[in-house]
């Protein structure tokens, strides 16, 4: 089985995975976290000062892990956007001359197919036996037609998965990203940065009724999010009462951001007609997330962790469907990075 090398610098942590197969003999990914916590938020020239700093080191990381040579290589892929254009550049660049000197294909892939790829593979058992399925989807991959919800510090979104090549975006966020919510409301209870993950832990403690928060888009009836005036909500309501337990802010918070991204999901559930549904990015490690929608009827795929958030093996993942399907355009090499790019006017690879 050839060997894929992938990279994802899209924002603040720069990962190389290694996939051979749909097995992921490599996933390591340097966190930039501490970094830019002093900030409240990724400074994006620090963030690309960082990948250009680490990634020599990452990508050996990923070799030993594997136990492979560069020699061992069949193809190199790197995110090509969406992201921080200046973090894209450096693990473009770097793969685009990888592959280039070891005279292998280079394969540009989006970033959100590489979310796509890495929940719908690691249900499969694919893992080398790892039990990674979630509850509804144990043990199958999932394999298209499929929708997917990605919720991320940076994108969310729901997609129709018809095949690996027809993925059509129904519905997007119209301001902040789920997780960016999270980041924000964690941020005015005293959580720090990013604490989206500490402040689901704080709201199991909490009572979810505690506050009286708007609904997003109450009534629309559509396929989009939005968090922006929930979290503006929530940051009144704390303004007006310091006093309250962060518990039960956190709590609150997320029954309303959580229980919108449930309903916005299974309407789009109903409206395609799709029963399966794999869920990636960082807010698809969500309990109430997962309960929610285990307890949905729908046949449920999450990702395990380290493959739900930003990492490089999603990114060969994605690149070894795209090798499978059908020849790279001879031009892959010219792919720019793209800070902006819609993933379903992006038919070709990458
Ligand atoms: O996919 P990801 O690593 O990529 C970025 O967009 O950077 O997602 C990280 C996001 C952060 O906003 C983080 O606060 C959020 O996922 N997150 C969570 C949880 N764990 C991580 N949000 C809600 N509940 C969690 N348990
Ligand atoms: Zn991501």
């Amino acid at each position: 089985m050839p060997n894929v090398l992938g990279i994802d610098t899209s924002c603040d942590d720069t990962g190389v995975g290694i996939c051979s197969g749909g097995l992921v003999r490599a996933n390591v990914v340097l966190s930039q976290t501490a970094l830019h916590t002093g900030f409240g938020g990724v400074v994006p020239e620090a963030a690309s000062r960082e990948h250009l700093d680490v990634i020599d080191a990452v990508v050996e990381r990923a070799l030993e892990t594997a136990g492979l040579q560069l020699r061992d290589i069949d193809a190199v892929a790197a995110t090509r956007g969406p992201g921080l254009v200046g973090a894209l550049l450096v693990g473009l660049s770097y793969a685009k001359a990888l592959a280039w000197g070891l005279e292998v294909p280079f394969v540009p892939i989006h970033h959100l197919e590489g979310h796509l790829a890495a929940a719908a593979a690691a249900n499969g058992g694919r893992e080398g036996g790892r039990e990674t399925a979630g509850q509804g989807g144990q043990g199958a991959a999932a394999e298209p037609p499929f929708l997917a919800l990605i919720a991320s510090g940076g994108h969310t979104a729901l997609f129709k998965v018809s095949g690996w090549d027809d993925i059509e975006e129904l519905g997007h966020t119209l301001d902040d990203a789920a997780g960016e919510a999270f980041d924000k409301v964690a941020r005015m209870i005293g959580l720090g940065y990013p604490g989206g993950a500490a402040l689901a832990k704080l709201a199991e403690s909490g009572d979810d009724t505690a506050l009286d928060l708007p609904w997003p888009l109450q009534g629309k009836g559509g396929l989009d999010f939005s968090f922006s005036g929930l979290k503006t909500a929530v940051a009144q309501l704390v303004a007006r009462d310091p006093g309250r337990p962060a518990a039960d802010i956190a709590a609150s918070f997320e029954r309303v951001a959580i229980g919108s991204l449930v309903e916005v999901t299974l309407r789009a559930a109903r409206l395609t007609g799709l029963n399966r549904l794999v869920v990636a990015g960082g807010v698809a490690a969500n309990r109430r997330l997962r309960d929610a929608l285990d307890s949905s009827g729908l046949e449920t795929h999450f990702p395990p962790a380290e493959l739900a958030t930003d990492n490089g093996a999603m990114i060969a993942l994605a690149a070894e469907l795209k090798l499978a399907r059908r020849d790279l355009i001879a031009a892959a090499l010219e792919t720019d990075a793209a800070p902006y790019l819609p993933l379903a006017r992006a038919p070709g690879p990458g």
